[in-house]
Protein backbone atom coordinates (compact mmCIF):
# COMPACT_ATOMS: atom_id res chain seq x y z
CA UNK A 1 0.00 0.00 0.00
CA UNK A 2 0.97 3.43 -1.10
CA UNK A 3 2.86 5.09 2.18
CA UNK A 4 2.11 8.19 2.89
CA UNK A 5 4.90 11.36 4.11
CA UNK A 6 4.34 15.11 4.52
CA UNK A 7 5.14 18.28 6.22
CA UNK A 8 3.20 20.18 8.54
CA UNK A 9 3.12 24.11 9.50
CA UNK A 10 1.05 27.66 8.65
CA UNK A 11 1.21 28.64 6.30
CA UNK A 12 2.18 25.53 4.22
CA UNK A 13 1.14 26.23 0.32
CA UNK A 14 4.51 27.55 -0.66
CA UNK A 15 6.65 24.53 1.14
CA UNK A 16 9.03 23.05 -1.50
CA UNK A 17 9.11 19.76 0.64
CA UNK A 18 6.89 17.93 -1.45
CA UNK A 19 8.03 18.40 -5.20
CA UNK A 20 11.97 17.61 -3.50
CA UNK A 21 10.78 14.08 -1.40
CA UNK A 22 8.18 13.41 -4.26
CA UNK A 23 10.86 13.49 -7.17
CA UNK A 24 12.98 11.49 -4.98
CA UNK A 25 10.23 8.51 -4.50
CA UNK A 26 9.78 8.59 -7.95
CA UNK A 27 13.85 8.23 -8.80
CA UNK A 28 14.03 4.86 -6.28
CA UNK A 29 11.10 3.60 -7.68
CA UNK A 30 8.72 3.60 -3.80
CA UNK A 31 5.47 3.72 -3.63
CA UNK A 32 5.04 6.62 -1.48
CA UNK A 33 3.27 10.44 -1.69
CA UNK A 34 4.42 13.45 0.10
CA UNK A 35 1.66 16.05 1.28
CA UNK A 36 1.52 19.41 2.55
CA UNK A 37 -0.94 20.19 5.56
CA UNK A 38 -1.91 23.72 6.73
CA UNK A 39 -1.96 22.59 10.96
CA UNK A 40 -2.61 25.78 13.17
CA UNK A 41 -0.23 25.67 16.55
CA UNK A 42 -2.90 24.61 18.54
CA UNK A 43 -3.54 21.20 16.33
CA UNK A 44 -0.37 19.84 16.85
CA UNK A 45 -0.68 17.30 18.94
CA UNK A 46 -3.87 15.73 17.27
CA UNK A 47 -1.90 16.19 13.60
CA UNK A 48 1.20 14.57 14.62
CA UNK A 49 -1.28 11.26 16.47
CA UNK A 50 -3.74 11.47 13.70
CA UNK A 51 -0.79 11.29 11.16
CA UNK A 52 0.68 8.58 13.38
CA UNK A 53 -2.49 6.54 13.42
CA UNK A 54 -3.01 6.73 10.02
CA UNK A 55 0.39 4.94 8.97
CA UNK A 56 1.87 7.90 7.72
CA UNK A 57 5.79 6.77 7.21
CA UNK A 58 6.72 10.22 9.02
CA UNK A 59 6.19 14.31 9.09
CA UNK A 60 8.29 17.12 8.59
CA UNK A 61 7.60 20.06 11.10
CA UNK A 62 7.93 23.78 9.48
CA UNK A 63 7.34 27.21 10.63
CA UNK A 64 6.01 28.31 13.21
CA UNK A 65 5.57 24.41 14.61
CA UNK A 66 9.23 23.34 15.51
CA UNK A 67 9.24 24.34 18.93
CA UNK A 68 5.32 23.99 20.34
CA UNK A 69 5.68 19.85 18.47
CA UNK A 70 8.48 19.39 21.23
CA UNK A 71 5.72 18.60 23.56
CA UNK A 72 4.25 15.76 21.29
CA UNK A 73 7.50 13.98 20.50
CA UNK A 74 10.26 12.47 21.64
CA UNK A 75 13.21 14.51 20.42
CA UNK A 76 16.47 13.05 20.64
CA UNK A 77 19.28 14.92 22.94
CA UNK A 78 20.29 17.60 19.76
CA UNK A 79 16.62 18.78 19.21
CA UNK A 80 15.96 19.05 23.20
CA UNK A 81 19.19 21.26 23.50
CA UNK A 82 18.28 23.48 20.12
CA UNK A 83 14.48 23.33 21.64
CA UNK A 84 12.98 22.43 18.03
CA UNK A 85 12.21 20.02 15.70
CA UNK A 86 11.72 18.98 12.33
CA UNK A 87 11.39 15.62 11.59
CA UNK A 88 9.11 12.97 13.38
CA UNK A 89 9.68 9.11 12.94
CA UNK A 90 7.08 7.14 13.54
CA UNK A 91 7.16 3.34 14.61
CA UNK A 92 8.66 3.79 18.14
CA UNK A 93 7.58 1.06 20.37
CA UNK A 94 5.70 2.65 22.74
CA UNK A 95 4.65 6.20 23.91
CA UNK A 96 5.36 9.11 21.46
CA UNK A 97 7.40 9.18 17.74
CA UNK A 98 10.90 9.78 18.17
CA UNK A 99 11.90 13.52 16.70
CA UNK A 100 15.07 15.54 15.21
CA UNK A 101 16.47 18.38 14.26
CA UNK A 102 18.10 18.07 10.40
CA UNK A 103 18.71 21.85 9.85
CA UNK A 104 21.78 22.16 11.49
CA UNK A 105 23.40 19.12 10.10
CA UNK A 106 22.57 20.06 6.59
CA UNK A 107 24.20 23.58 7.60
CA UNK A 108 27.59 22.32 8.24
CA UNK A 109 27.61 19.34 5.59
CA UNK A 110 26.67 22.51 2.95
CA UNK A 111 29.51 24.53 4.56
CA UNK A 112 32.06 21.55 4.73
CA UNK A 113 31.66 20.80 1.15
CA UNK A 114 32.87 24.95 0.29
CA UNK A 115 35.77 24.99 2.90
CA UNK A 116 36.67 22.00 4.52
CA UNK A 117 37.32 22.14 8.13
CA UNK A 118 35.49 24.51 10.04
CA UNK A 119 37.83 23.98 13.71
CA UNK A 120 39.05 27.14 14.14
CA UNK A 121 37.44 29.23 11.67
CA UNK A 122 35.66 32.20 12.45
CA UNK A 123 31.84 32.59 12.16
CA UNK A 124 29.62 35.27 12.20
CA UNK A 125 26.17 34.33 12.54
CA UNK A 126 23.36 36.70 11.94
CA UNK A 127 19.90 35.61 13.75
CA UNK A 128 19.27 33.68 16.93
CA UNK A 129 15.90 31.86 15.95
CA UNK A 130 14.98 28.62 14.43
CA UNK A 131 17.69 28.20 11.80
CA UNK A 132 20.63 29.97 13.53
CA UNK A 133 19.65 27.89 16.71
CA UNK A 134 20.13 24.58 14.78
CA UNK A 135 23.16 25.81 13.40
CA UNK A 136 24.65 27.17 16.25
CA UNK A 137 25.04 24.26 18.20
CA UNK A 138 26.32 22.15 15.52
CA UNK A 139 29.15 25.06 14.61
CA UNK A 140 29.91 24.67 18.23
CA UNK A 141 30.99 21.12 17.97
CA UNK A 142 32.96 21.32 15.09
CA UNK A 143 34.89 23.99 17.10
CA UNK A 144 34.47 26.73 15.09
CA UNK A 145 35.02 30.64 17.32
CA UNK A 146 30.89 32.22 16.57
CA UNK A 147 29.65 35.57 16.96
CA UNK A 148 26.32 35.91 16.99
CA UNK A 149 24.57 39.05 16.24
CA UNK A 150 20.67 39.80 16.07
CA UNK A 151 18.34 41.92 16.13
CA UNK A 152 16.85 41.27 19.38
CA UNK A 153 20.39 41.35 21.50
CA UNK A 154 18.91 39.30 24.30
CA UNK A 155 17.77 36.22 21.80
CA UNK A 156 21.92 36.23 21.17
CA UNK A 157 22.54 36.62 24.59
CA UNK A 158 20.48 33.71 25.59
CA UNK A 159 21.51 31.22 22.52
CA UNK A 160 25.52 32.04 23.60
CA UNK A 161 24.34 31.04 27.24
CA UNK A 162 22.66 27.94 25.90
CA UNK A 163 26.00 26.41 24.03
CA UNK A 164 28.14 27.37 26.47
CA UNK A 165 31.10 25.72 27.82
CA UNK A 166 32.09 25.61 24.07
CA UNK A 167 34.54 23.01 23.09
CA UNK A 168 38.41 23.23 23.32
CA UNK A 169 39.57 27.17 23.09
CA UNK A 170 37.14 28.07 20.49
CA UNK A 171 34.87 31.20 21.69
CA UNK A 172 31.56 32.25 21.47
CA UNK A 173 30.46 36.05 21.84
CA UNK A 174 26.96 37.67 21.01
CA UNK A 175 26.15 41.20 20.27
CA UNK A 176 23.56 43.40 18.43
CA UNK A 177 23.56 43.89 14.74
CA UNK A 178 25.18 47.26 15.12
CA UNK A 179 28.75 45.35 15.78
CA UNK A 180 28.24 44.22 12.73
CA UNK A 181 30.83 46.67 10.76
CA UNK A 182 33.23 45.78 13.31
CA UNK A 183 32.67 41.74 13.99
CA UNK A 184 32.79 41.08 9.73
CA UNK A 185 36.58 42.57 9.40
CA UNK A 186 37.91 39.42 11.14
CA UNK A 187 34.84 36.89 10.05
CA UNK A 188 36.04 34.29 7.61
CA UNK A 189 32.30 32.95 6.98
CA UNK A 190 29.26 35.06 7.33
CA UNK A 191 25.92 33.39 7.81
CA UNK A 192 22.84 35.03 7.13
CA UNK A 193 20.47 32.80 9.67
CA UNK A 194 17.70 35.39 9.40
CA UNK A 195 14.44 35.69 6.85
CA UNK A 196 15.79 39.71 5.88
CA UNK A 197 15.55 39.02 2.24
CA UNK A 198 13.04 36.20 1.90
CA UNK A 199 10.15 36.61 -0.67
CA UNK A 200 7.89 39.19 -0.92
CA UNK A 201 10.77 41.19 0.63
CA UNK A 202 13.46 40.24 -1.80
CA UNK A 203 15.23 43.81 -1.95
CA UNK A 204 16.41 43.73 2.00
CA UNK A 205 19.93 42.73 3.12
CA UNK A 206 21.76 42.96 6.53
CA UNK A 207 25.16 43.80 4.79
CA UNK A 208 25.70 45.49 2.14
CA UNK A 209 29.09 45.00 -0.42
CA UNK A 210 31.19 48.16 1.06
CA UNK A 211 31.48 45.64 4.37
CA UNK A 212 32.41 42.87 3.05
CA UNK A 213 36.33 41.58 1.66
CA UNK A 214 36.71 39.21 -0.82
CA UNK A 215 38.35 36.35 1.27
CA UNK A 216 34.53 36.07 3.41
CA UNK A 217 32.40 32.97 2.71
CA UNK A 218 29.03 34.29 2.09
CA UNK A 219 26.17 31.57 3.29
CA UNK A 220 22.29 33.02 3.11
CA UNK A 221 20.27 30.20 4.46
CA UNK A 222 17.45 31.52 2.55
CA UNK A 223 16.74 30.19 -0.84
CA UNK A 224 13.64 31.83 -2.07
CA UNK A 225 15.23 33.93 -4.01
CA UNK A 226 17.73 31.66 -5.02
CA UNK A 227 19.96 34.40 -5.69
CA UNK A 228 19.04 37.05 -2.30
CA UNK A 229 19.84 40.22 -2.22
CA UNK A 230 22.91 39.46 -0.13
CA UNK A 231 24.54 37.10 -2.34
CA UNK A 232 24.25 40.04 -4.98
CA UNK A 233 25.99 42.51 -2.58
CA UNK A 234 28.65 39.37 -2.11
CA UNK A 235 29.27 39.32 -6.21
CA UNK A 236 29.65 42.86 -5.90
CA UNK A 237 32.16 42.93 -3.23
CA UNK A 238 34.38 40.27 -4.77
CA UNK A 239 33.81 37.77 -2.94
CA UNK A 240 34.25 34.37 -4.50
CA UNK A 241 32.40 31.69 -2.54
CA UNK A 242 28.72 32.19 -2.08
CA UNK A 243 26.32 29.76 -0.74
CA UNK A 244 22.44 30.07 -1.56
CA UNK A 245 19.64 28.02 0.56
CA UNK A 246 18.68 25.76 -1.60
CA UNK A 247 21.81 22.80 -1.03
CA UNK A 248 20.66 23.32 3.09
CA UNK A 249 17.10 22.62 2.37
CA UNK A 250 18.03 19.70 0.05
CA UNK A 251 20.11 18.17 2.79
CA UNK A 252 17.60 18.93 5.42
CA UNK A 253 14.91 17.03 3.67
CA UNK A 254 17.83 13.98 2.72
CA UNK A 255 18.51 13.40 6.36
CA UNK A 256 14.47 13.26 7.10
CA UNK A 257 14.56 10.49 4.58
CA UNK A 258 17.08 8.77 5.50
CA UNK A 259 15.56 8.53 9.18
CA UNK A 260 12.12 7.58 7.86
CA UNK A 261 13.29 4.69 5.22
CA UNK A 262 16.83 4.04 5.83
CA UNK A 263 17.64 4.61 2.48
CA UNK A 264 20.10 7.80 0.90
CA UNK A 265 17.77 9.77 -1.66
CA UNK A 266 19.20 10.91 -4.72
CA UNK A 267 20.35 14.72 -4.01
CA UNK A 268 20.66 15.47 -7.57
CA UNK A 269 17.42 14.30 -8.27
CA UNK A 270 15.60 16.17 -5.14
CA UNK A 271 17.99 19.55 -5.56
CA UNK A 272 17.31 20.01 -9.56
CA UNK A 273 13.45 19.72 -8.73
CA UNK A 274 13.90 22.20 -5.87
CA UNK A 275 15.79 24.63 -8.12
CA UNK A 276 13.24 23.83 -11.10
CA UNK A 277 10.00 24.97 -9.19
CA UNK A 278 12.05 27.80 -7.70
CA UNK A 279 13.36 29.06 -11.54
CA UNK A 280 16.85 28.62 -11.19
CA UNK A 281 19.20 26.61 -12.98
CA UNK A 282 21.21 23.60 -11.32
CA UNK A 283 24.31 25.20 -9.75
CA UNK A 284 27.10 22.41 -9.95
P1 LIG B 1 13.31 30.93 11.83
O1 LIG B 1 12.74 29.74 12.55
O2 LIG B 1 13.06 30.91 10.34
O3 LIG B 1 14.73 31.20 12.17
P2 LIG B 1 12.40 32.96 13.66
O4 LIG B 1 12.64 32.05 14.80
O5 LIG B 1 11.18 33.80 13.63
O6 LIG B 1 12.39 32.16 12.29
O7 LIG B 1 13.70 33.89 13.51
C1 LIG B 1 13.79 34.89 12.55
C2 LIG B 1 15.14 35.58 12.70
O8 LIG B 1 15.23 36.63 11.73
C3 LIG B 1 15.36 36.23 14.05
O9 LIG B 1 16.73 36.20 14.36
C4 LIG B 1 14.87 37.67 13.78
O10 LIG B 1 15.39 38.64 14.67
P3 LIG B 1 14.63 38.93 16.07
O11 LIG B 1 15.05 37.82 16.99
O12 LIG B 1 15.13 40.25 16.49
O13 LIG B 1 13.15 38.91 15.77
C5 LIG B 1 15.43 37.88 12.40
N1 LIG B 1 14.75 38.95 11.65
C6 LIG B 1 13.55 38.88 11.07
N2 LIG B 1 13.25 40.04 10.45
C7 LIG B 1 14.31 40.88 10.68
C8 LIG B 1 14.63 42.21 10.29
N3 LIG B 1 13.80 42.93 9.53
N4 LIG B 1 15.83 42.72 10.67
C9 LIG B 1 16.68 41.99 11.41
N5 LIG B 1 16.44 40.72 11.81
C10 LIG B 1 15.27 40.17 11.44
Amino acid sequence: MKKVYGVIGDPIEHSLSPVMHNAAFEALGLDAIYLAFRVPPQNVGNAIRGAESLGFGGLNVTVPLKEVAMHFVRPDELSKRIGAINTVNFGATEGKPNAFNTDGIAAVRVLKENVGSLAKKNVLLLGAGGAAKAIAFYLRDEGTSLVILNRTVERARELAARLRPPLGDTEIEWGGLEELPTRIEDADILINATSVGMYPNVEETLVTADLMHGNLVVFDVVYNPVETRLLKEAKKAGVRRRIDGVKMLVYQGAEAFKIWTKISPPIDVMEKAVRERLGSKMKK
